[in-house]
């Protein structure tokens, strides 16, 4: 018996990096995972993976800031499984921006995802949990960026932000009915949103390698080394399972000590 055993877990963000490793864990755990991305492909290709080793998972295509999307992605998941125990949502990303070059559309167009989409994913699924009737968990993805501002990172920052603020008004909306909201807030992780960010960097002139600007934003780390998507799965696995119970409205800072608040 796992941690998780027969939960029904939804990762958004699923196909890729921390929600991957998120993803895998639960399905080891015994959680039945859906992966719910963008990419459908990969999401789908993601669970047939896991579907031969004998786990049970499902890949769904869904734009998290689309609300009917999100609402008929929440109709198949109970309409296979019964059911929505955890709710992770951390789909999310981040488009490097001089703070002068901030305007409506580079702002909004993070914020539609990163914020707009956690308060949807809170709203429709917590609204499903509330009917059901048998509490519930909801995990969001922060980030020191939530705690920290970065000149660069201005959209994503405030997107961060953000979503500190929305898991504790959820964390108070939900607790009579027995679903807790908390949140992970990662440092730097190794995942391909790093990829993306390094060729921003270059094409900006800022760096001229693959690879230097996470190197230079990890070297205040004191555990020596950005994170890899498994050093957050275990936190992941404790605020779904029944361990964390007695804990809503909180944001686990996991950076390896990199941001000291
Ligand atoms: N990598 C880091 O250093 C780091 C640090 C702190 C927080 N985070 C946060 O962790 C989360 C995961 O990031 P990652 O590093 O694994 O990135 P990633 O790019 O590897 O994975 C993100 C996944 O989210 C999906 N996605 C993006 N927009 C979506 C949308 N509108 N609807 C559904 N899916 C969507 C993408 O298709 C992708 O599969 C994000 O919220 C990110 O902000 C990452």
């Amino acid at each position: 018996m796992g941690r998780l055993s027969d939960r029904v877990i939804i990762v958004t963000g699923g196909a890729s990096g921390l929600g991957e490793g998120i993803v895998r864990r639960a399905a080891s755990e015994g959680g039945r995972v859906i992966i719910a991305d963008l990419h459908g492909e990969k999401a789908e290709a993601l669970a047939a993976d896991l579907r031969a080793e004998g786990q049970e998972a499902m890949g769904v295509a869904v734009d998290v800031a689309e609300r009917a999307q999100v609402i008929a992605m929440v109709e198949a998941v109970t309409g296979r499984f019964g059911g929505v125990d955890v709710l992770f949502n951390n789909a999310g990303f981040n488009k490097p921006v001089p703070f002068m070059d901030v305007d409506e559309t580079n702002f909004n167009g993070i914020m539609r995802v990163n914020a707009f989409g956690v308060l949807v994913g809170m709203q429709e699924v917590g609204r499903h949990m509330k009917e059901r009737g048998r509490g519930g968990k909801i995990i969001n993805t922060a980030s020191i960026a939530g705690r920290q501002g970065y000149a660069e990172f201005a959209p994503y920052c405030a997107s961060k932000a953000a979503v500190i603020s929305l898991t504790q008004a959820a964390a108070r909306e939900f607790a009579p009915h027995k679903i807790t909201v908390n949140g992970i807030a990662p440092g730097v992780v190794v995942t391909p949103l790093w990829d993306g960010l390094e060729r921003d960097m270059i094409e900006k002139g800022v760096i001229r390698e693959m690879g230097e600007f996470i190197n230079s934003f990890s070297a205040g780390i004191l555990m020596g080394r950005p994170a890899t998507p498994a050093d957050l799965a275990g936190i992941a696995t404790f605020l779904a399972s029944a361990d964390s119970d007695y804990m809503t409205g909180q944001i686990i800072m996991c950076d390896g000590g990199m941001v000291l608040v």
